[in-house]
């Protein structure tokens, strides 16, 4: 793909100057980055979007009119310039980005976009620091400019195009899905827009595209994708934002094993787009054995630091904080550090600060000296457990005691601190299929049944017995696709079944009733002759984020949201008038 196109108004692009240009009269159309006043001479730095050159006006070659043109512009101005290029006696050493070797003897300047003063740099000196990102998230335009910004949406563009040629050449096709519709259930609260035309009646923005692409098997289409936006009203963390991007996939007559393949597929060409070669398949980790190894659901499997079951070792000189929820059915789990040298005691408090805050009573450690066991938990652990849990001179061994829904996510976050400060290495790409997924979690306040995935996804066969008996021990065929500790996507295989989708919506507590006035579509749909379907949906932005090396979903994104769900740059939400609101049949509470 061209960086840069001729135009009527340009010839070549800025950055895409060579030696091979050298003696070439040539039209450029760029943005003023820098400007530097030698005695006379003005050197300008031109930016577009393939880079930058160094264009300079000499009493030499530039006429005095333009001499003084250029010498009283500044930053961020758009001009159109003409000269001959010739190479630079004094190559830049700045290897950023554009043309260093070769610069522009300019003999036309015209002002074509003047520019007041920016808010925010777009030029930076070696090591400056950024503004603030709510200042850069306020004038996105200036911050879009960034040589950075512009290589990720480049980057964003390439891999959306690599997926949509992947999967076109695998059969699926491209098929677009309302944004008005009716809620989607993902977990999470709908964004709703009230119809002007029917009043005291709401759509809702997609969730995800799931039910359209369930009926798009059903309609016989085969193979659906879309690069799909997708809405949710939810407390943003870190990696999510308010409206997000999928790549949403969904096929007939496929099995978990045939859409983990086609996800593999369009997994490995993204990275290779973007110059990394990986291995399909990937492993696959059972999800109980993920949550016992690991403590989570989407693992890092880039080092080991695996969690222990210490339970069994506990002796009778355990203190009884650590014997009692044991016998009331907890647990003592553990990690055992090996060749990660000493942690020091301010290091150990942190961690003992991370396990508290996740709702752990604290953290026990003891270490092995060589000789016997030292450290604060000795006591708790009982020197007659330590010895049967072992160990050897040099290693740390650090506790949580209770329920496993305490001491997983507690020694999630202590194995991924030591894992951190044993060096992490970054060029591993440790994918991983997580199988065999329960099909309902208890919800922490009410304790009732609620969707691990979706509604929609299939119990494993060989569990549907126990939909009625025993709902908890319900698999379900449900797969998520984890990378370094990010989960990447997730997918399942689809009940066809209109009379089990009935017996699942009744287990997570909707009636019957209820289920048809919100899903009487899909129920009516499968009931006319449904292929067995299954598929998936990745996460684009994250995708985007990690190939780019960005920190950020908003690096990724040209207009993101803040955390708090604001549009800084344009400013969105804003109140509405009285009228607009009675247009819509919407009265404000006080
Ligand atoms: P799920 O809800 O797991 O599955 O979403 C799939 C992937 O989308 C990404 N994601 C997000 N990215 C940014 N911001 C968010 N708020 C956000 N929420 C989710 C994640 C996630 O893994 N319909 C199903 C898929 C299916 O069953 O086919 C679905 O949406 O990377």
């Amino acid at each position: 793909m061209p960086l840069v196109t001729a135009t009527s108004y340009r010839s070549h692009g800025c950055g895409s100057l060579t030696r091979a240009h050298v003696g070439i009269r040539v039209r450029l159309g760029g943005w003023v980055h820098r400007r530097r006043d030698l005695g006379g001479i003005v050197f300008l730095d031109l930016r577009d979007r393939a880079g930058l050159v160094q264009v300079s006006c000499d009493p030499k070659w530039t006429p005095p009119d333009v001499l003084a043109r250029a010498a009283s512009l500044g930053v961020e101005n758009v001009v159109l310039v003409e000269g001959v290029v010739q190479l630079r006696p004094n190559p830049a050493r700045d290897d950023s980005m554009g043309s260093r070797e070769v610069e522009v003897y300019v003999s036309h300047l015209e002002l074509v976009g003047p520019a007041v003063t920016p808010a925010i740099p777009v030029a930076r000196k070696e090591n400056e620091d950024l503004p603030s990102e709510e200042l850069r998230l306020k004038h996105r335009v200036l911050d879009l400019r960034r040589p950075e910004l512009q290589r990720n949406i480049l980057l964003r563009h390439q891999l959306a195009q690599r997926a949509r040629r992947t999967l076109s050449d695998l059969g699926f096709l491209e098929i677009e899905t309302p944004i008005l519709t009716k809620p989607t259930p993902e977990g999470a609260r709908d964004y709703l827009v009230p119809s002007r035309v029917n009043p005291g009646e709401f759509y809702a923005l997609p969730q995800s595209p799931q039910i359209y692409k369930q009926l798009l098997m059903v309609a016989g289409f085969d193979r659906y994708f879309q690069i799909a936006r997708c809405f949710r009203d939810e407390d943003l963390r870190a990696d999510r934002q308010p409206e997000f991007t999928q790549i949403d996939l969904e096929a007939s007559f496929v099995s978990a094993e045939d859409v983990q393949a086609v996800v593999e597929q369009v997994l490995v060409d993204l990275w290779r787009e973007a110059g990394q070669e990986v291995q399909a398949p990937f492993p696959r980790l059972a999800w109980r054995a993920a949550m016992e190894r690991f403590g989570i659901d989407k693992p890092d499997l880039r080092f080991g630091l695996e969690i222990e079951d210490w339970s069994a070792q506990v002796a009778e000189d355990a203190a009884p904080f650590v014997r009692d929820p044991i016998a009331g059915g907890g647990r003592l789990r553990g990690i055992r550090t090996r060749d990660i040298g000493a942690i020091s005691r301010k290091e150990i408090d942190a961690l003992a600060a991370l396990v508290k805050g996740a709702g752990a009573g604290g953290l026990l450690w003891a270490k092995q000296t060589g000789t016997g066991w030292e450290g604060q938990g000795v006591k708790a652990f009982g020197t007659g457990s330590l010895e049967r849990v072992g160990g050897e001179e040099g290693d740390f061994v650090l506790g949580v005691v209770g329920k496993d829904a305490v001491t997983s996510p507690a020694l999630h976050l202590v194995r991924t601190a030591l894992g951190r400060r044993a060096g992490v290495p970054r060029t591993t790409h440790a994918f991983t299929w997580v199988v065999d997924f329960p099909l309902f979690e208890p919800d922490p306040e009410t304790g009732a049944p609620v969707f691990v995935h979706h509604p929609f996804t299939s119990p494993h066969r060989d569990d549907v017995s126990f939909l009625d008996r025993d709902p908890w021990r319900c698999r379900a065929l449900h797969y998520d696709a984890v990378y370094n500790g990010v989960e990447l996507g997730s997918g399942s295989i689809r009940i066809t079944d209109p009379a089990l989708q009935q017996r699942v919506f009744g287990l997570l507590g909707v009636n019957e009733a209820e289920s048809r006035r919100r899903f009487g579509f899909l129920l009516d749909g499968l009931a006319s002759g449904a292929p067995p379907h299954g598929g998936f949906a990745i996460g684009f932005d994250r995708v985007a984020m990690l190939l780019a090396g960005a920190q950020s979903l908003r690096d990724v994104i040209a207009f993101p949201k803040t955390t708090t769900a604001r549009a800084l740059f344009e400013g969105a939400p804003v109140p509405v008038s009285d009228n607009e609101l009675a247009a819509l049949h919407v009265r404000l509470r006080d």
